[in-house]
């Protein structure tokens, strides 16, 4: 089946962006992605693609390509679905909150809710893609509810007929497009070969075949979950071993450069830092923690939930470090807090490090103020779970703006501009003793300590 219109139900960080290069690479097909969030959809439509609700380089201008040619974002979710040969369920799944598996399991009530409109409103034959990060064996939850809509017969009408794939999304947030546009690889899991060749000749028409991987149903569902417990195991292993190079002098830069020259490890994904962030890397292990405590497998369980421990420690860590840096109390010391973001080049905070760190600083008593070139202060506002309080925290417009007076300077996101920063500026607006603290080993070191500045960098012993 040549696949002709598409649906994408979620216009998330995934959803948005994954369609968008969709579109650009396949001008033949039409693809709408609907959202029920209204404010979201109207962001994704604003005529200044700057206001794009999701930040990612070069996403700008894939959408200013293709929106209204064949690219379009609707909250019409009904109309989408029965137009479409292929629909794609790429909504949000996060940590159960509360019930069975509350604090590891995924909430999977959006992908049932959405996988009922896709039973309701689909007509023919079409093609069930989760895109989602799901459990393993979640396709069956998604086969039973669109069976149950198979069975029966729309007045007079044809049957409907659905197939389910899985297709994880693999796209790091910061390099979404180049990643989307030049995937290490493909995968589509399933059981129905037409279904699998169909999805293989969307992607086919830019991805190469051999990038193009087929598995079984529930290898595609667990391997999208190992790859992020994966690469979280590594980012845990060398902030592990970033704390014992401060111990006794080594330095984990050249450490991380020594271990990846071997190409049994490689050297991607071995930079210290405050620890990993994002909706993802959490969310997967703890489900694979529950995963594998539901098959009996205790052992597994423990071992994957100490990569996440680990995470935590660090944070915990580094707030500890500011503390006792600064005599040991916070108390009416301003902290210029560089940088909100998970990372670099996203507006996403979700699970940021900077959160625990900020809350942990707050509740010494210290007042932030907070300066990051991407996310809003509304954001930062419900992260931190307390209203804007200029006596307890703030955001400012540029770092220039947020050291005036502070005791310290945290940098928490290594965005670019924090590499170019003028310390011997920054220390002469600064109370003294002053420190910085670079948890993501960006800054000019010996120029802040050539200005006067204590400097403390993760890893550096
Ligand atoms: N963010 C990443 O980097 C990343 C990478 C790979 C995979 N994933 C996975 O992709 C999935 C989506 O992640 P995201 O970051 O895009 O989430 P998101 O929260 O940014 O977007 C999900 C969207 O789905 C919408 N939605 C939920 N239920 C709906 C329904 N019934 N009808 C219409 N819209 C609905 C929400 O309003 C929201 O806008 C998750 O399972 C996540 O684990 C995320």
């Amino acid at each position: 089946m040549s696949i002709r219109t598409i649906c994408c139900i979620g216009a998330g960080y995934v959803g948005g962006p994954t369609m968008a290069v969709i579109a650009d690479r396949c001008p033949g097909i039409q693809v709408t992605v609907v959202d029920l969030n209204q404010a979201r959809i109207d962001a994704w439509n604003d005529p200044d693609l700057s206001k794009l609700p999701v930040y990612e380089p070069g996403l700008d201008a894939v959408v200013g390509r293709c929106r209204g040619r064949n690219l379009h974002f609707s909250t019409a979710v009904e109309p989408a679905i029965a137009a479409a040969d292929m629909v794609f369920l790429s909504v949000n799944t996060p940590t159960k909150t509360k019930g069975v598996g509350a604090g590891q399991a995924s909430d999977l009530r959006w992908i049932e809710a959405s996988a009922r409109q896709v039973a309701a409103c689909a007509q023919g034959h079409t093609i069930v893609v989760e895109k989602s990060t799901l459990p393993v064996r979640t396709a069956e939850t998604v086969k039973a509810i669109l069976s149950a809509a198979q069975d029966v017969l729309p007045g007079g009408g044809e049957p409907k007929s659905f197939a389910v794939l899985s297709n994880p999304e693999f796209l790091a947030e910061g390099t979404a497009i180049p990643d989307l546009e030049s995937p290490d690889r493909v995968l589509i899991g399933g059981e129905d070969p037409q279904a699998i060749e169909s999805l293989a000749g969307v992607y086919g028409q830019w991805v190469p075949q051999e990038r193009i991987l087929r598995t079984n149903l529930w290898s595609s569902e667990l391997s999208k979950l190992t790859a992020n417990a994966f690469l979280a195991q590594r980012i845990s292993s060398i902030n592990s071993i970033a704390a014992l190079c401060e111990a006794t002098g080594a330095d984990v830069q050249e450490v991380a450069h020594a271990i990846g020259a071997d190409n049994r490890i490689g050297s991607k994904f071995l930079k210290a830092g405050p620890g990993f962030g994002g909706s993802c890397f959490q969310k997967d292990i703890l489900n694979l923690v529950y995963l594998c405590g539901y098959y009996g497998l205790h052992k597994v369980a423990a071992y994957w939930q100490s990569v996440v421990e680990l995470n935590d420690w660090q944070q915990h860590r580094i707030a500890r470090l500011v503390v006792q840096s600064l005599f040991g109390t916070l108390t009416g010391k301003r902290i210029a807090v560089l940088g909100f973001a998970f990372k670099a080049d996203t507006n996403d905070t979700r699970e940021t490090p900077a959160i625990r760190i900020c809350q942990d600083l707050l509740e010494e008593g210290a007042r932030l103020a907070i300066y990051d070139p991407k996310v809003v202060e509304s954001q930062i506002a419900k992260d931190l779970s307390c209203s804007t309080d200029p006596d307890l925290w703030h955001c400012v417009p540029s770092p220039d703006q947020a050291v005036v007076g502070a005791d310290a300077v945290l940098v928490l996101t290594e965005w670019s501009i924090f590499a170019d920063l003028d310390w011997a500026h920054i220390a002469s607006r600064m109370r003294h003793p002053a420190w910085v603290f670079d948890t993501r080993l960006i800054i000019n070191q010996s120029a802040a300590r050539a200005a006067g500045l204590n400097v403390w960098s993760v890893g550096i012993g």
